[in-house]
């Protein structure tokens, strides 16, 4: 698993159902009981939704923004919640001392997971928290049929390696619960998606995240056959109301670690 670098994240797609993406990183910042005597980090802040949420929480920190997509940064630059926006690959990413790691909805595109939790555990000052939330919905019907789909149709042209992905509750446990005080929870969202009227709602809700990758690798006719194949099992998996919403449960995985 691996970011890639070479393509951008659209803020305009992400930001669509913000009011939903939202709430798990609210979530995530309540469950925040300690911090450190340094910068809050907002780590893959992304458009910066959370920005005006972590200032206020947190006052009398420096709050900086780390993220790799120069789309979502110059968004994210349009509030003045952030003291500095730092472009960078999570990956080679060094600080230290920091008060608080706060990180939604974004390790969960890095890779080798049992090396980078305690590496970013080793930059928290005394009293320091590292605030994780990924999305556990890799075998949810949602985002498996997108892999299922297009390994059938296109086996040659996609790499599922490089999608994003969590490792099982229980290695988080046994990689990090020594180095301090680790709560580790995980909720299921019952998202209802407004109607669409070019598109079925759940096809709108991934596409621009976890289904990114694989449609990025595909030529326009390509992603045409897929996403006809994909909406297709969508409506069965996933079924329209009377007024096109769908009911979209999702499952989001949180920890928190102090040290
Ligand atoms: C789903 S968005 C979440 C953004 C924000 N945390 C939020 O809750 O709205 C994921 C973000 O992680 C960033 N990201 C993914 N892989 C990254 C990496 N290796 N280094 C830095 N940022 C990365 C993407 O650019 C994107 O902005």
């Amino acid at each position: 698993m691996s970011a890639d670098k070479t393509k951008d994240w659209n803020p305009g797609a992400y930001g669509r159902f913000r009011d939903l993406r939202l709430r798990p990183a609210l979530d995530l910042m309540g469950a925040v009981r300690s911090v450190g005597g340094g910068d809050v980090i907002d780590l893959g802040c992304g458009s910066g939704a959370m920005g005006e949420s972590l200032k206020a929480r947190f006052v009398g920190h420096r709050l900086v923004g780390v993220d790799a997509s120069p789309a979502m940064l110059e968004k994210a630059g349009e509030s003045d919640a952030y003291d500095a926006l730092d472009q960078a690959d999570i990956g080679d990413w060094q600080s230290e001392r920091c008060g608080l790691i706060f990180s939604n909805a974004a390790l969960h595109w890095l890779g080798d997971h049992e090396a980078l939790m305690p590496r970013l555990a080793g930059m928290l000052a005394p009293g320091g928290t590292l605030a994780v939330q990924m999305p556990r919905q890799n075998n949810a019907p949602s985002h498996r049929l997108w892999r299922q789909l297009a390994s059938e149709y296109f086996p040659d042209r996609v790499d599922f390696e490089a999608g994003p992905g969590v490792m099982e509750p229980a290695r988080y446990f046994h990689l990090l619960s020594g180095l301090g005080t680790f709560t580790l929870w995980e909720s299921e969202y019952y998202q209802v998606l407004p109607a669409e009227e070019d598109a079925h709602p759940v096809r709108r809700f991934t596409e621009s995240t976890y289904a990114r990758p694989i449609l990025e690798a595909l030529d326009e006719g390509e992603q045409e056959k897929l996403i006809a194949a994909y909406e297709a099992v969508m409506e069965k998996a996933y079924p329209r109301g009377e007024d096109g919403t769908v009911l979209f449960p999702f499952r989001r995985m949180f920890f928190t670690l102090t040290v």
